[in-house]
């Protein structure tokens, strides 16, 4: 028998429904004919291709999502959800307030543990199948790298808070091929409505890096996530590649994220995964020796010669400079010429012990900035050392 209370609200959900579903389809209208022309390259070509969901404009159908997906999320967490039975009241009261967000009240997780962790293995599939490791990487990186200690609010602050869904963040230009990595994991977001976004781009993030080969992060989980475009953060937080000076600009930008020089050196080093591509970034070859086989998508320039191992190969590779066909951009050859920054890069490039430990402390510490966590202390997720 449903409980009345829950049924009550569940008709006044329903009533609403029609309303709030056509400002979305005017939306996907609005937002899928920009992106279609975006996609046109023929790097976003062969990763939809290759990708396993059948994608047509993944931040159109985002979009689309981001507003009427509330509603259906708290349906489904009221009728369908193992939780559904605790979660209920607080449920309910989000409901009868008018609150529309997945994050139902105080007492209601972001994200649901148990979803969390087969969340996980389902990325661990998807790395085996695709090699995305640096996508992911990069994904998680950029949702949480817009953050501004110097603003209080959420989320005008930015960070981790899954705002890179929407379209008008992914054009971007620091965010140019992106979307291929939403499309990558947009089926396990169907497929697990207690999870939010902010916590699956990390949960992808940290958990590629563990994958291939990297440390251990300490994450923890239970991001809210922004519910519309209108809360992404405007152009311009993340780095330049090629700014005139390159250590200023480091630290003005990681500074602001209320990040150190250490971090800065530490979380360069992810660059020891993955390749840039001209025809998104402007930097890299189209293609090397190292590249042009894929594993994946194949092309693009990468920084080291296993660039789907994580290792401190990165430091050593950029001191050395010797390797034509391994990229090294202004703000990576910095890291040996600024006093400060050499300091942490010589070390890394002699002890991967060391990078390992300040690598893991400082991603853990980027996929946080930002965030709004619901419980406010977090979720950790207990899945053994790796
Ligand atoms: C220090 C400032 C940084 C600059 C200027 C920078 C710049 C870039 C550029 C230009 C690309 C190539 C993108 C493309 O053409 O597809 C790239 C790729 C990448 N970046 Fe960074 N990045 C920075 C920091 C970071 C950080 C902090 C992380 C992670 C913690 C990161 C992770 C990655 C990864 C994994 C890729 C490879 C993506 C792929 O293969 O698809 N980067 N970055």
């Amino acid at each position: 028998m449903a409980d009345p209370v829950v049924a009550s609200h569940l008709s006044l959900v329903l009533k609403a429904l029609p309303t709030i579903s056509s400002p979305s389809q005017s939306l996907l209208q609005q937002h899928s004919k920009p992106m279609a022309s975006s996609l046109n390259s023929a790097a976003s070509l062969r990763l939809f291709a290759s990708s396993s969901s059948s994608s047509s404009s993944a931040a159109a159908r985002l979009s689309l999502r981001s507003t009427s997906l509330s509603f259906s999320s708290s349906l489904k967490s009221l009728a369908f959800s193992p939780l559904s039975r605790h979660k209920r009241g607080s449920a309910v009261s989000a409901l009868s307030t008018g609150g529309f967000s997945s994050v139902a009240g105080p007492k209601c997780a972001a994200s649901d543990p148990d979803q969390l962790k087969s969340a996980r293995e389902d990325i661990k599939e998807l790395l085996k199948s695709k090699f995305c490791h640096p996508i992911l990487v990069r994904l998680g990186w950029h949702d949480a790298g817009t953050y501004n200690k110097n603003i209080e609010e959420w989320p005008r602050r930015g960070g981790a808070n899954g705002s890179l869904r929407f379209e008008v963040e992914l054009k971007h230009a620091a965010n140019a091929g992106l979307v291929n990595a939403l499309n990558l994991i947009q089926h396990i977001k169907d497929k697990y409505s207690g999870v939010t976004y902010a916590d699956l781009f990390q949960l992808a993030s940290a958990t590629a890096i563990e994958e291939a080969g990297g440390p251990k992060i300490p994450m923890k989980y239970g991001r809210v996530d922004v519910s519309g475009p209108n809360e992404c953060p405007e152009e311009g937080r993340l780095p330049a590649a090629g700014p005139p000076s390159p250590a200023d600009h480091l630290r003005e930008v990681f500074y602001r994220m209320g990040l150190n020089d250490k971090e800065i050196v530490a979380l360069s080093g992810a660059h020891t995964l993955g390749r840039s591509r001209p025809e998104r970034s402007g930097w890299g070859k189209p293609e090397t020796k190292y590249t042009k086989d894929g594993p994946g998508a194949p092309g693009g320039q990468s920084w080291t010669v296993q660039w789907l191992k994580f290792d401190n190969s990165y430091f050593k590779d950029i001191k050395a400079k010797r390797d034509e066909d391994l990229l090294v951009l202004p703000t990576d050859a910095v890291l040996f010429e600024d006093p400060s920054f050499k300091v942490y890069a010589e070390k890394y490039a002699e002890d991967q012990e060391t990078f390992f430990k300040d690598y893991a402390e400082a991603h853990a510490k980027l996929s946080n900035l930002g965030a709004k966590f619901n419980p406010p202390e977090g979720i950790v997720l207990d899945y053994g050392p790796r």
